[in-house]
């Protein structure tokens, strides 16, 4: 397996929110490799950079310093076709399905709007891609004629990984997106997320502070803390055997669920 996506030495830093003028260093130098094809977590308490780290990938922020590799080619460099390539090949799944779909759209402007914008696809084909993909989720034709409010959390987190899919993404990015849902629609999702991973080789970066859901899901882990990525492995590795005192911690603090 080579690797899909590589960081090198990332640094990320924002401007202080607060009324001082100093910069918060939100990723500082981490360098870390997500493998074709596989689930590749996260882990970390709250503002230790992990969303950062998203964005950086999907250029929503600059990095300061360091580089990042999408199949070997650093994505600040790409040449102008590669460059209008990119965001169709890395898509983003967030924590609030009902604030990431636009609540005036029926599902089936939805879905088709990314195909609009990035594709000169005929309207047949823009609908038999739609058709296996609401397939895959686990979702009937009718949605598409409905609106998001008529759907419950995890249906239309399942729409928001539909509409995700419909450029035939190489890297989904899922940023805590079970965190606002009930247990057992979690469970769901992430079986979802699971079968769609060895149905389509998709390779996720999956962000998350639920552990649980991290063993369940996750083929590797990278565990961040105040902006650094202080250890990594194998998911099992590093539950069972973890080194980092801080790793330990966050183990030991989250509560088994059977
Ligand atoms: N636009 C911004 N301007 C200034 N500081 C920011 C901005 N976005 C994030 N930060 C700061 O950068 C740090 C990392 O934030 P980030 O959102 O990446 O953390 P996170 O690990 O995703 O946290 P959470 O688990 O709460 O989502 C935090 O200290 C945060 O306050
Ligand atoms: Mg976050």
């Amino acid at each position: 397996m080579g690797n899909l996506l590589e960081t090198k030495n990332l640094t990320v830093e924002y401007k202080s929110l607060n009324k001082k003028d100093e910069s918060v260093l939100a990723v500082n130098n981490v360098s870390f490799s997500i493998r074709d094809g596989e689930i590749y977590a996260l882990a970390g308490e709250s503002g230790c950079g992990k969303s950062t780290i998203a964005k950086a990938i999907t250029k929503l922020v600059k990095p300061k310093s360091g580089e990042i590799l999408f199949c070997g080619e650093d994505i600040y460099l790409q040449t102008n076709e590669k460059r209008k390539i990119y965001p169709k090949e890395v898509q983003m799944i967030f924590q609030n399905p009902y604030s990431s779909l636009n609540p005036k759209m029926k599902i089936g402007d939805i879905l088709k709007e990314p195909l609009d914008i990035n594709t000169k696809y005929s309207n047949n084909r823009k609908k038999s891609i739609i058709k296996n993909i609401l397939e895959e989720v686990g979702l009937s034709e009718r949605v598409l004629e409905l609106y998001p409010h008529e759907f419950s959390g995890g249906q239309r987190q399942r729409i928001a990984i539909a509409r995700a899919l419909v450029l035939n993404p190489k890297l989904i990015i899922a940023d805590e997106p079970v965190s606002a849902l009930d247990a057992s629609i979690q469970a769901q999702i992430i079986n979802l997320l699971k079968e769609l991973k060895t149905m389509k080789n998709l390779t996720i970066l999956f962000i998350s502070h639920d552990l649980n859901v991290i063993r369940y899901l996750a083929d590797r882990v990278g565990i961040m803390y105040f902006g650094k990525l202080i250890e990594e492995n194998y998911t099992e590795t590093i539950f069972r055997h973890p080194k980092e005192e801080y790793t330990k911690t966050l183990l030991y603090s989250a509560p088994i669920l059977k």
